[in-house]
């Protein structure tokens, strides 16, 4: 009998460089079923003939997550081609202002993080939340930062000199987004974890800095959202283990 496939959606997957292809790749790999998004339906097209699986599992879709038609849109293309979602994975995100200090920062930059890094991950899980319920094993997964913790060793705001002010406040909120939403959806067995991918190379010169490769830094977001049923929520994690933040 064939085995039932884990349905995945993934955000952001705008970039061939970016966490978001690498993880989709590698699940790809792994036989999930993997539904790449990204704002631009030729940049998702384009990456997922780049996926070689012996399977014909990977789809491609636009989704813009700060925009409520184009997430309902694809709420309504996953319920009518699969009629359930297993695994969320809340990838997309950006708009690192580095070296701003709080006080010398333009709004706009500041509500545009949070459109996308709070909002709009907020948004995407409200409309798959239905498609989650059907699921046997659901997980969220939301991709955050180091920079959106107090302590982090590297990155954190209390810790880290560039003050990636914006940016970390998103994630920050994003944090604390996760812990509230998991406490909602424990009713529903629906695990809700946000993760650290640590620094990872998706641009020139990175590794110079000491970022990781994407392939590595994706074994832990896989590892997220395929916990068991008894496994934590509303935690944050870096590769596996538990952060303070
Ligand atoms: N790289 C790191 O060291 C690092 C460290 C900690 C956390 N992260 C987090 O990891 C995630 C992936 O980042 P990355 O480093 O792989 O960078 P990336 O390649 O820039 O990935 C972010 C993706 O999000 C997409 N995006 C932005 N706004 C969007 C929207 N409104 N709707 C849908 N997609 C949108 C971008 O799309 P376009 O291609 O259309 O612009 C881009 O493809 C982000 O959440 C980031 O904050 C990265």
């Amino acid at each position: 009998m064939e085995q039932k496939k884990t349905i995945v959606l993934i955000t952001g997957v705008g970039r061939e460089e970016g966490i978001g292809f690498g993880l989709a790749k590698a699940m790809a790999a792994k036989n999930f079923e993997v539904i790449i998004t990204a704002r631009s339906l030729h940049d998702a097209e384009e990456l997922s003939k780049k996926i070689s699986t012996s399977n014909d599992g990977v789809v491609a879709e636009a989704l813009d997550i700060t925009q409520e038609e184009s997430v309902k849109n694809i709420s309504e293309f996953i319920a009518s081609r699969y009629g359930r979602l297993d695994v969320l994975i809340n990838n997309a995100g950006g708009h690192l202002d580095y070296m701003i200090q709080p006080l010398d920062t333009d709004f706009e930059t500041t509500k545009q993080a949070f459109e996308t890094n709070l909002f709009g991950t907020w948004r995407v899980i409200k409309h798959m939340h239905p498609l989650l319920k059907k699921s046997e094993h659901p997980r969220v997964v939301n991709i955050s930062s180091g920079a959106g913790s107090f302590t982090h060793q590297v990155f954190g705001m209390a810790v880290h000199p560039a003050l990636l002010t914006s940016y970390g406040l998103s994630k920050l909120a994003l944090n604390g987004l996760t812990v509230q939403i998991a406490r909602q959806l424990k009713a529903d067995k629906i695990l809700v974890n946000a993760l650290n991918p640590g620094f990872v190379a998706t641009a020139e010169g990175m590794e110079n800095m000491g970022a990781r490769s994407v392939a590595d830094s994706v074994d832990g977001i896989i590892w997220a959202a395929t916990l068991p049923d008894d496994g934590p929520t509303g935690q944050f994690f870096e590769d596996g283990k538990l952060l303070n933040w």
